[in-house]
């Protein structure tokens, strides 16, 4: 039976975002301290067959129709493809088979890439912060952009499409790149999403009057481009809102987009459910609370008794991020162990 997941404002989940590690090997500054994390112990983290059962409880059960793969660095799980394959079996309460991605930063996706779109991927979303090797090397903490770029490379090689390429611009560290990251992701077909820094990763990473802001990005942007913004009726849920980019300057048209999580929030059209990697529910990004299906699944509930406690898990969701409300706290675990 299909009961949906829907919340106490009537928002229903069909996209579910599944952390499957919170490990990383990078170390980006909005992200990890260069230390990193005390990374959860191998016994919480679920087994590439329990993180199958669940997804399969959301698919089958909740309504569920998108699953989106992310970490900390998802191809850091060796099990990956297997997951994908599982996930490529299932069909939704509209008989198709569930639309999946991977949010990567694409260290090791040029060895992979070909493997994952035979498990059934379809399309990628690479973190990629800098086209400046000394700058990526700064802000990531580890020189590895040569590495980034041919696993985008082996991802366009695969087929994988469209190929999206998430940036986070840092004042004072690669602010300045708007302009010339578009021109890349343009030439290569490729679309750029701006995302503006949110207060996931270490808490003195981020200041509300130091974020670079979509309007900034925009303005920068608009120096070197002329952008024409989408009709705001086909945004849907999706965090970015898009702007078709004129041919200019030699350089092809194509799409750029901006996540203005923090400046003009999109809570009100939410329909994600997240799942992190020791098998929490968390209803939103900043949820102060979060719901163990781990336990339960691991005293034999049936996928019923699973699927009900995902509903109330979601239906407690609240309104919105609050990061502007007075007393704001960020969410006890970083984006890297919640997942992006
Ligand atoms: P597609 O556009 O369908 O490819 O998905 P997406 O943009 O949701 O995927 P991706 O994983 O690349 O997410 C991009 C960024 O959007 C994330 O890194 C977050 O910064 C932001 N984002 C995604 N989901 C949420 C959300 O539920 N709330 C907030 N505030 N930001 C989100
Ligand atoms: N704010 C905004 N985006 C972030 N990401 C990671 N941490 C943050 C943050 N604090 C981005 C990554 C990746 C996606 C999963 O989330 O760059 O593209
Ligand atoms: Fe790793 Fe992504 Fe965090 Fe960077 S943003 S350290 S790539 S999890």
């Amino acid at each position: 039976m299909t009961t949906e997941l829907i919340d106490s404002y009537g928002r229903v989940a069909r996209d579910l975002r599944v952390s499957l590690t919170d490990r990383c090997n990078l170390r980006c500054e909005y992200c990890m301290p260069a230390e990193g994390f005390d990374w959860l112990p191998s016994p919480e983290v679920l087994s590439d067959a329990e993180v199958t059962r669940l997804i399969t409880v959301a698919v089958e059960h909740l309504g569920i129709r998108e699953v989106r793969f992310t970490g900390g660095e998802p191809l850091l799980r060796k099990g990956l493809e297997s997951i994908i394959a599982a996930t490529t079996a299932l069909r939704t309460d509209t008989g198709e088979v569930p639309e999946i991605s991977l949010t990567s930063n694409a260290l090791g996706l040029e060895h992979r890439a070909e493997g994952l779109a035979a498990a059934g991927l379809k399309r990628i979303n690479v973190s990629m912060d800098s086209l400046d090797r000394a700058t990526f090397a700064e802000l990531t903490r580890r020189d590895r952009l040569p590495d980034v770029l041919a696993g985008v490379d082996a991802a366009d090689a695969a087929g994988l499409s469209p190929i999206k390429i998430n940036a986070v611009l840092m004042r004072g560290l690669n602010d300045d790149e708007a302009p010339e990251l578009l021109a890349w992701a343009l030439r290569r077909g490729f679309e750029l999403r701006f995302i503006e820094q949110m207060p996931l990763g270490p808490p003195e990473a981020w200041k509300r009057g130091a974020m670079v802001t979509a309007e900034e990005i925009l303005a920068s942007l608009h120096s070197r481009f002329r952008l024409t913004p989408h009709d705001p009726r086909e945004r849907g849920a999706a965090p970015a809102e898009r702007w078709t980019v004129e041919p200019a300057d030699g350089l092809p048209g194509g799409t750029v987009g901006v996540i203005a999580s923090v400046s003009e929030p999109f809570c009100g059209a939410c329909d994600r459910t997240r799942l992190t990697a020791d098998g929490q529910v968390r209803a939103c990004l900043f949820a102060r609370s979060e719901t163990d299906l781990r336990a339960l699944l691991r005293d034999g509930a049936s996928d019923e008794d699973i699927a009900e406690l995902w509903r109330f898990a979601m239906w407690g969701k609240k309104a919105g991020h609050g990061i502007d409300d007075p007393g704001f706290l960020q969410p006890a675990r970083p984006m890297s162990a919640i997942g992006g």
